[in-house]
């Protein structure tokens, strides 16, 4: 309100305290966002978790048509490979699936750098898996070892983000009886995350 006139006009130096201050507020809005959502794993796990069939492609798809706002904004791209396989359906709860993947598809358009180019594979590989995929910088090698931790960013990093996006979707697909993986790719570009699921009718 101050930043918008609302009790008259603010002095041109509250300028750049005023823009620290909402850089700050959304900070702290997405930290409690992601706060919010881990304590709803831990009080609602099992209780509230479908275990349905889940066709892999067409939550690929809708998942990949949620972001294209983003992506604009963004002057990215997310498509689903086509030459995914037909009749993947795995087992699990397809809300949680999607959330999971919008994690991913999110983190890869916001941190892979100018190329922001993601891609999705549905593959039946031994496993039913997800794969996100991004042609970015990538994650050096001793990042690696804590992403899947909770609050683990980039300390230079000057995008705002809580560092729980990973571990709750990482959480959230071992609910499931699934996993989620990053990739090694030596020599590859950018990043390759996979969320592993179980196949539709086996037990979790
Ligand atoms: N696709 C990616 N490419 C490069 N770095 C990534 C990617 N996904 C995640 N990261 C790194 O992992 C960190 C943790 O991600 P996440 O758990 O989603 O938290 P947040 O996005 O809130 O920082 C990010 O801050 C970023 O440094
Ligand atoms: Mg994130």
């Amino acid at each position: 309100m101050l930043k918008d006139g609302s009790f008259g006009s603010a002095p041109e130096e509250w300028g750049a305290p005023l823009e620290v201050l909402s850089l700050k507020l959304e900070e702290a809005r997405v930290l409690v966002d992601a706060i919010l959502a881990l304590r709803r794993i831990d009080s609602t796990a099992s209780i509230h978790m479908r275990d349905d069939h889940i066709n892999l492609t067409e939550v690929a798809r809708t998942a990949a048509k949620r972001a294209q706002p983003r992506a604009r904004l963004l002057h990215g791209s997310v498509v689903v490979d086509p030459d995914r396989i037909g009749s993947a359906v795995a087992q699990g709860d397809q809300d949680r699936t999607l959330r999971i993947l919008d994690n991913l598809i999110n983190n890869a358009l916001v941190y892979s750098g100018d190329a922001r180019r993601v891609v999705l594979r549905v593959e039946d590989v031994g496993g039913l898996q997800v794969a996100v995929e991004d042609s970015g910088a990538g994650i050096p090698e001793e990042r690696r070892v804590h992403l899947f931790e909770p609050f683990s960013r980039d300390d230079e990093s000057t995008e705002v983000g809580s560092g729980l996006g990973l571990f709750i979707s990482r959480t959230l697909a071992r609910e499931m009886g699934g996993d989620l993986t990053l990739d090694d790719r030596p020599g590859a570009r950018g990043s390759r995350f996979v969320l592993h699921l179980r196949p539709a009718g086996t037990p979790g």
